[in-house]
């Protein structure tokens, strides 16, 4: 099989990310990577030249109509993966974007229908559910070892002041990300707790603060999350906080407990009391595990891995278009959620008060 020929649009941090995932299938020789696309195209030259691709551009048009291009990752602000990946779609490419998939529920169902009418691979970009250690607590609540899951806790804790402050960055300027922190970073939490916990049921935004980002988008949200199987997870989620960064999660099942923390040599340790054989003492999985921030890299390795190899094997990929709208949908919820003072379930969401705020 000739190696899958990709495009990257958008060289910045992540699409610095992917160009760097993809290397292990250009040493294969499953992929070649043969443009970049920037609207700053020097940016895209230095990516291009970096991986020795035949071709740069900065209007993202030129690169999905390249006729050599099968693929490609879209890494570019929040309002422009829907319009940028429908095109792509129908020009025939696979897409690999970037989360959140879209800023409304509208553009994710324009972009799953395009995928599907062009008989593409539509997969979102989820660090979250590839991270190894998401893989392995998946893993340990299937196996039933810490039995029901009746309480969850999820955090990702960063200083992102300097980029939400900047007043030409994207980040945080609600038309261009969609929103604030909770939007952009809480559907990594939001799909980390669907992977795990199953569909949610409803959403109630405790709090989304402003704290770097006064009167303008939150910064910090804390949500909880009630799924359809009983569980309540508590969202928390910080961009402005005053120490190193680092990501945690908590399960508290009915016969034991999982904790995570990249803070961690040994990120994931659970307890078991189910059983024959109870744990003696906390069980340290082994599980691959780098420091934050290259605990990122990880990650995105096993993405890009996955959708290499949904196009080889010609079939779905396990993050799809529908799954990236799910997290959407929750995030929105607690979007929602916050202006109503209420919790909402996916009926709110699709709802008339709903659309009247916006959220469409
Ligand atoms: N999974 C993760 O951990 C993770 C981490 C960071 C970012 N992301 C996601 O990746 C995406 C990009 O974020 P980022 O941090 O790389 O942002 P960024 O600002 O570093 O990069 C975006 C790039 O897009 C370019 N761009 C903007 N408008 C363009 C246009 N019209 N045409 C072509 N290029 C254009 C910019 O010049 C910039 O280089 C977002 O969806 C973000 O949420 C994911």
């Amino acid at each position: 099989m000739s190696p899958i020929r990709i495009g990257i649009i958008g060289c910045g941090f992540a699409g610095c990310m992917h160009g760097i995932a993809y290397q292990p299938h250009i040493d294969s020789g499953d992929v070649e990577l043969v443009a970049a696309c920037d609207i700053d195209e020097e940016c895209a030259a230095k990516m291009a030249k970096e991986y020795n691709m035949g071709a740069h551009c900065a209007n993202w048009q030129d690169l999905i109509t390249n006729k050599n291009v099968d693929a490609v990752s879209i890494a570019l602000p929040h309002y422009l993966h829907a319009q940028v990946a429908i095109a792509a779609a129908k020009a025939g490419k696979h897409v690999l974007c970037e989360k959140p998939m879209a800023t409304t529920l509208e553009d994710c169902d324009k972009m799953i229908n395009a995928a599907k009418d062009s008989k593409v691979k539509l997969m979102i970009a989820e660090t979250y559910r590839f991270m190894p250690t998401m893989v392995k607590i998946k893993e340990i609540i299937d196996s039933g070892k810490i039995g029901e899951v009746f309480f969850a806790r999820g955090s990702e804790c960063l200083n992102e002041v300097p980029n939400i402050c900047d007043a030409g960055s994207w980040h945080c300027t609600p038309d261009k990300a969609g929103g604030g922190a909770w939007f952009d970073a809480g559907v990594h939490i939001c799909s980390a707790f669907r992977y795990t916990l199953g569909d949610v049921d409803s959403v109630r935004a405790g709090l989304l603060e402003h704290i770097a980002l006064k009167e303008k988008e939150d910064d910090n949200a804390i949500v909880l999350l009630k799924f359809k199987k009983g569980a309540v997870g508590e969202a928390f989620l910080s961009e402005t906080i005053g120490s190193p960064p680092f990501i945690r999660f908590e399960f508290y099942g009915t016969e034991g407990t999982i904790l995570m923390d990249t803070d961690w040599d040994e990120p994931i340790k659970f307890f078991s009391s189910k059983g024959e054989n109870p744990s003696e003492e906390w069980e340290k999985p082994v599980v691959e595990h780098l420091p934050m921030p290259q605990f990122y890299a990880l990650s995105f390795r096993e993405e890009v891995k996955e959708f290499v190899e949904s196009i080889r094997e010609n079939r779905e990929p396990k993050y799809r278009g529908e799954e990236g709208k799910a997290a959407v949908e929750m995030a929105l919820m607690g979007v929602l959620s916050s202006k109503l003072g209420r919790a909402v379930d996916i009926k709110d969401l699709y709802s008339s008060a709903a659309r009247k705020l916006g959220i469409k």
